[in-house]
């Protein structure tokens, strides 16, 4: 199949970025199509750890193209910073391109991010604080400085005017620190950040195009997971794009007859960073067992993640909404020793079993988990080649997945190296 999307499709976190690096080698385009630095993506290659946020994990690969889409929301000194740590490893980023359409965050929107956090009182999202929902919140409202205004210099002068008092008033209204918004300063540095970037920016639907003409193959990086997505995720606990795999289309510019093929990835279990419900989440106990052999702490904040069992009552959601030709499954190995092994198979609320996923997270708060048990394994499963290398227990885990969400398991990552990875042919 040509053209492929790769979706988180629990609430971040789920090894996106380990795959997207091994699958990218049989694919010519690499594009990012929502979200900003609010990602981050751990890959391990050889000895050396790479912690990306804004570059697409195909990076690593030389001559791939790297796409940051329309639907993005980028920190250029943040990508600048970026590209820099890449290119002193010796990673070549010349095919880095990002898009002219895609819209730029702006100090004044990590200012404002802190102060409506506060507002949100005892809601509060625990966002990354970088700047993304405000930033998505200005293109809706139309008042967004997108990539292609950086390198006009003009044009750029012009919107900081009529934006930047504007912001400082709001700002001040609600009791924040407006001094470090300067428009002059402002203005600055984003038109120097725009010089530094000016040779990747340009129209990358149209690039996709030639690429997909061409015969090329492309990769959709997702990032974040569907359940923190703004349209089907526990909202208001999510970020501020969408995450499903239709938002491809959208936020890379490609017609969806051009996607070919849809992959979710789960943990073997569930994390979550920041607030809002999860049902299977597990306090102290075999949670912080999870935490500690999973290392389960943010990338991007550092933040422990909160854990707990693996929860098909969201894939099945995850497959309506996607339709998902392959479940990929990471993370198996840090099972290893747990007994039993329980995982969700629905919600009860109010005594009565609920037909699908609730749309009010005040339900997802107090359904109770019907849960399944299963028995776990205690080898360790870390240099297993092949799904018959793997013990009974473990394969009836994964058997059991396909089973309850009738889609098929194409990958298992047993460990953060690439070649810890199972390929199921099926
Ligand atoms: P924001 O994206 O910074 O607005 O944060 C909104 C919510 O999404 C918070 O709960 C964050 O912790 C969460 N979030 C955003 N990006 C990621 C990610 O890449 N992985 C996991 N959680 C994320």
């Amino acid at each position: 199949m040509k053209n492929t999307v790769i979706l988180g499709a629990q609430w971040g976190d789920e090894g996106k970025g380990k795959i997207v690096d091994l699958l990218a080698e049989n694919y010519d385009a690499i594009v990012r199509f929502q979200g900003g630095n609010n990602a981050g993506h751990t890959l391990v290659i050889e000895d050396k750890v790479y912690k990306l946020h804004l570059v697409p994990s195909g990076i690593l690969y030389p001559g791939k193209k790297c796409i940051l889409g329309n639907g993005m929301v980028i920190d250029p000194q943040v990508l600048l910073q970026e590209i820099e740590a890449l290119q002193e490893r010796g990673v070549d980023c010349k095919n880095l391109f990002i898009s002219d359409r895609a819209h730029v965050i702006m100090p004044y929107h990590k200012v404002w991010e802190t102060l409506e956090e506060n507002l949100r009182g005892k809601q509060k999202i625990g966002t990354t604080k970088r700047g993304i929902g405000p930033c998505y919140a200005d293109k809706i409202t139309r008042i967004g400085i997108r990539m292609l205004d950086l390198v006009n210099p003009e044009v750029l002068k012009q919107k900081l005017s009529d934006i930047v008092p504007f912001k400082k008033q709001l700002i001040q209204a609600f009791g924040g620190e407006n001094d470090s918004i300067s428009e002059n300063e402002i203005y600055e540095s984003y038109s120097n950040y725009g010089k530094a970037l000016q040779e990747r920016i340009v129209d990358t639907s149209a690039l996709l195009e030639k690429i997909d003409a061409s015969g090329g193959r492309i990769l959709f990086e997702g990032a974040q997971g569907m359940f923190l997505g703004i349209d089907h995720g526990t909202y208001p606990f999510v970020t501020s794009s969408n995450t499903v795999a239709s938002q491809a289309s959208i936020g890379a510019g490609v017609s969806m007859k051009k996607i070919h093929k849809v992959m979710g990835v789960i943990k073997a279990y569930t994390t979550r960073v920041g607030g809002g419900p999860f049902p299977t989440e597990i306090e102290g106990g075999v949670g912080e067992e999870l935490r500690k052999a999973g290392k389960e702490f943010g990338t991007t904040t550092g933040r422990p993640r909160r854990c707990g069992w693996l929860d098909l009552e969201m894939l099945k959601y995850v497959h309506r909404l996607n339709g998902l030709d392959a479940v990929v499954l990471t993370k198996l190995d840090v099972l290893k020793g747990i007994h039993p092994i329980k995982v969700c198979l629905g919600y009860e609320y109010q005594g009565q079993r609920l037909e699908s996923y609730p749309s009010d997270t005040r339900i997802l708060d107090s359904v109770n988990p019907i849960y399944e048990e299963l028995d776990g394994w205690e080898e360790d499963i870390s240099r297993c080649l092949s799904f018959a290398d793997l013990p009974l227990n473990c394969k009836k885990y994964v058997q059991r997945i396909e089973e309850f969400s009738g889609v098929p398991v194409e990958i298992i990552s047993v460990g953060p190296e690439r070649d810890r990875t199972i390929f199921r042919e099926l």
